[in-house]
């Protein structure tokens, strides 16, 4: 026990000098071998903190460090990324998602009476509204988590081909055999995709995912796989202001492996693949956060039941981080709606 605490203090030390105040607390923080305290822990994030503090936070390590550690962290591969995120366990999720579809993505509350379930689904219908849907569009969701979107298009009596990709291999047993999904453990990033194939093809909350080196080629891969006058729908959060924030070598600990582009650069690549652009939309991630937060703190028995302290710790920190990381506007999340012109027209 003494030697446990030791070591935890030790790689605090290390890890403040290496990777900065940020990730340093956060990552204590997590390995508490108590559940951290909810109103406490979100106080600790979200209350005042000393200008000292928040200025060295934000500037240690200095960008060309950062940079350093990044360019090492992002080496990993995607699926062992995605699986240190999402291969967890689906029980676990379903203790703080929304009931009705397991989004686990921005949502749009519209007041503040609306539940999480009925934001979820105000997301899931601009989202459709976006997608201009006849109802016989065949459809690629990349990135489709537990089925949210797929199955609510269902729902709503979309009668074309619906195709998913994921990489966790978690989520591809939940949507196979109990949304009974067409869905595929496919890497969109590596993977082909057939040209000229798909009416529509949208991402909830996966562009997150794609390295800055790989987004070219992705949005021309995107472009070719449309049909001419096809549409592509991505829902993302990125980076407005900084390439390199110090929260970007925070965020490691919950996405290994994964940094955000800048807004700048995905637009810019979308057009260098031949997209017009014509919606780009702000959102508020804050409240679904909440949501999350109070959710998980409400199932915290069956949380450390299912998944132990550390993990459910581990999201403990993560919410907190992220809802500060929307507040002082590090990043944004949009919706955007890209269009492959129909040359015929
Ligand atoms: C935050 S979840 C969002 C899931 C879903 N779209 C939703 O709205 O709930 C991100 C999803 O992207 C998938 N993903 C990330 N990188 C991927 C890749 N390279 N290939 C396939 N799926 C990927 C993950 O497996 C996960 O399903």
């Amino acid at each position: 026990m003494r030697s446990a605490s030791l070591q935890r203090y030790s790689q605090f030390a290390s890890e403040l000098v290496e990777f900065g105040p940020l990730y340093a607390i956060a990552n204590f923080r997590i390995q508490s071998p108590l559940p951290l305290d909810p109103s406490g822990n979100w106080e600790f994030w979200n209350g005042q903190r000393p200008a000292w503090l928040e200025s060295l936070a934000r500037a240690y390590p200095p960008e060309s460090k950062r940079k350093i550690s990044l360019d090492a962290m992002l080496n990993r591969d995607h699926a062992s990324g995605i699986e240190a995120h999402y291969d967890v366990s689906n029980e676990f999720y379903a203790l703080f998602l929304d009931t009705k579809y397991r989004f686990y993505t921005c949502a749009e509350f519209l007041s503040n009476q609306d539940t999480l379930e009925e934001a979820q689904t105000h997301k899931a219908e601009h989202i459709r509204s976006l997608l201009k849907l006849n109802g016989n569009e065949n459809i690629l969701d990349l990135g489709c988590g537990w089925g949210a979107m797929l199955k609510y298009l269902q729902d709503v009596g979309h009668q074309g081909a619906l195709t998913g990709f994921t990489l966790s291999k978690e989520q591809l047993a939940y949507d196979q055999q109990t949304l009974g999904l067409d869905v595929a453990l496919t890497n969109f990033i590596t993977d082909p995709f057939e040209p000229d194939a798909y009416d529509r093809i949208f991402s909830i909350g996966a562009i997150e995912h794609v390295k800055p080196a790989e987004l070219a080629a992705l949005y021309q891969k995107i472009y070719d796989a449309l049909v001419p006058g096809g549409l592509a729908v991505h829902q993302f959060f990125s980076f407005g202001h900084e390439p390199y924030p110090a929260s970007s070598v925070c965020l490691q600990l919950f996405f290994p492996g994964s940094l955000l582009v800048m807004h700048c650069k995905h637009l810019e690549a979308a057009k260098s693949a031949g997209f017009r652009i014509t919606h780009d939309s702000i959102h508020d991630y804050k409240p679904t956060i909440r949501a999350w937060y109070d959710r998980l703190v409400e199932n915290r028995k069956a949380a450390q039941a299912l998944v132990g302290t550390e993990v459910y710790n581990r999201y403990m920190t993560f919410f907190p981080i992220a809802w500060l990381f929307f507040q002082q506007q590090e990043a944004d999340l949009h919706r955007v709606v890209m269009e492959k012109l129909d040359v015929e027209r």
